[in-house]
């Protein structure tokens, strides 16, 4: 018989966005792998609580919908991975003093968020040695983090709105100052948000210094870091979702149709997709416009911008990377890179004329270039420190 990689997904996790991993993984990944045929597919479900379960059972949307998932946490052991020699799957096997093991041979991570799309996860892949779809811990970082994501971009030479950052704790000792120091430097609006939590939690449009003040209280509330941004007016948002290593392509320039007032809210980027707007495609984010229908020049300059924040941010595999127009300036903001984009983005990818299946091919064979790439770097080297004690 011929041999079969094995591929992990990894999905769910200690993030807010653990149920938008779940539709991710099963939907977007696990499906359009098994269609293959040339993969086993394990699903690896890290619960809300932090404990991993490894089971087929967890490849069934319908445990989750369902709420059946409660039940199942309740009854089944947790799972446990050893990393002796790459990355082994541990469960008992229902036969006593029994365990059952896998092997991986790749791991394909889908969790949005803290503990996995933040690089936490990636460092511990990258201890196992084995490869794995999607950025490295560097990159993933640097992303899920808006004021180093900011930070480089703005080194590079890319542009970002005016923008200061500072830790909670000038908040809570003097926020009179603070607010002083920010309205000298910043023009109303504002947006004022934490760090890095994403999906909208704890950011709000200041129009006012009352507002600016409460805006920093929440924003504290939810992060030790905070980033207070101008407002880019006039505006026009876009996505561009893009993959490779090296040489990144991208797929399709798409503008969320969603309503500005609408901005913050968690339920309408993920939950109402199918409810807002007449636009043209359903993606994570509601209905939205791909391609977005821009002037020549102005969408060539957002793709230029996003294919040249994927290549300073050391993005590899895929990502999103989010901007802002001001459409009267015809000009375009870096605002974030999403590191493992929802769903990978694929009604998008699919539009250019990527399938689900070639899709999720692709991103494995980036993985394993990357990884071949690494391991040809040099790692060790002999000095004679040792020998001088
Ligand atoms: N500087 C800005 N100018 C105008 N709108 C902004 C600005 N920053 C954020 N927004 C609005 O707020 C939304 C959420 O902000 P974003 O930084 O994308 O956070 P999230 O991590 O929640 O996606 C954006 O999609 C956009 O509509
Ligand atoms: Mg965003």
């Amino acid at each position: 018989m011929v041999y079969m990689e094995t591929v992990a997904v990894i999905f769910g996790g200690r993030s807010a966005e653990h149920d938008v991993s779940i539709v991710t993984a099963l939907a977007s990944i696990i499906k359009p792998l098994e269609l293959t045929k040339k993969y086993r597919v394990e699903a690896v479900y890290i619960a809300k609580d932090g404990a991993w379960y490894w089971d087929d059972k967890l490849k069934d949307i319908k445990l989750f919908t369902s709420g059946g998932i409660q039940d199942y946490l309740h009854r089944a052991q947790p799972a446990s991975v050893q990393f002796d020699g790459g990355m082994m799957l541990v469960k008992a096997s229902g036969i006593a003093g029994r365990k059952q093991t896998r092997k991986v041979d790749l791991v394909f991570p889908a969790m949005h968020g803290t503990y996995g799309e933040d690089g936490a996860l990636m460092g511990l892949l990258d201890m196992t040695g084995i490869p794995y779809v999607g950025c490295g811990v560097s990159a993933s970082a640097v992303c899920m983090n808006k004021v180093l994501a900011k930070k480089v971009a703005l080194g590079c030479g890319l542009p970002v709105s005016d923008y200061m950052s500072f830790h909670k704790s000038f908040i809570e000792r003097d926020a009179s100052t603070l607010l002083k120091t920010i309205l000298k430097r910043l023009t109303l609006p504002l947006f004022v948000k934490p760090a890095h939590l994403g999906s909208s939690i704890g950011i709000t449009r200041a129009t006012s210094e009352t507002e600016l003040r409460n805006a920093l209280e929440v924003a504290a509330h939810y992060d030790d870091e905070v980033i207070v941004e101008e407002e880019v007016p006039n505006l026009i948002e876009v996505t561009l979702p893009i993959m490779g290593n090296d040489q990144p392509k991208p797929a399709l320039l798409e503008q969320p149709m969603t309503k500005p007032e609408d901005f913050f809210d968690f339920d309408t980027k993920y939950l109402q997709g199918g409810k807002k707007g007449k636009g043209t495609a359903k993606g994570a984010q509601g209905y939205s416009q791909i391609p977005a229908d821009l002037p020549k020049d102005l969408y060539k300059q957002a793709e230029e911008l996003g294919l040249n924040v994927y290549r300073v941010m050391g993005c590899s595999g895929i990502a999103r990377v989010d901007m802002l127009i001001d459409s009267k300036a015809k000009k375009a903001y870096f605002n974030e890179v999403n590191p493992l984009p929802g769903g990978l983005y694929a009604h998008n990818w699919n539009k250019a004329g990527v399938s689900n299946v070639e899709l999720v091919e692709r991103l494995i064979s980036f993985a394993k270039e990357r990884h071949a790439q690494r391991q040809s770097l040099a790692t060790s080297f002999s000095t004679n420190y040792l020998q001088q004690f």
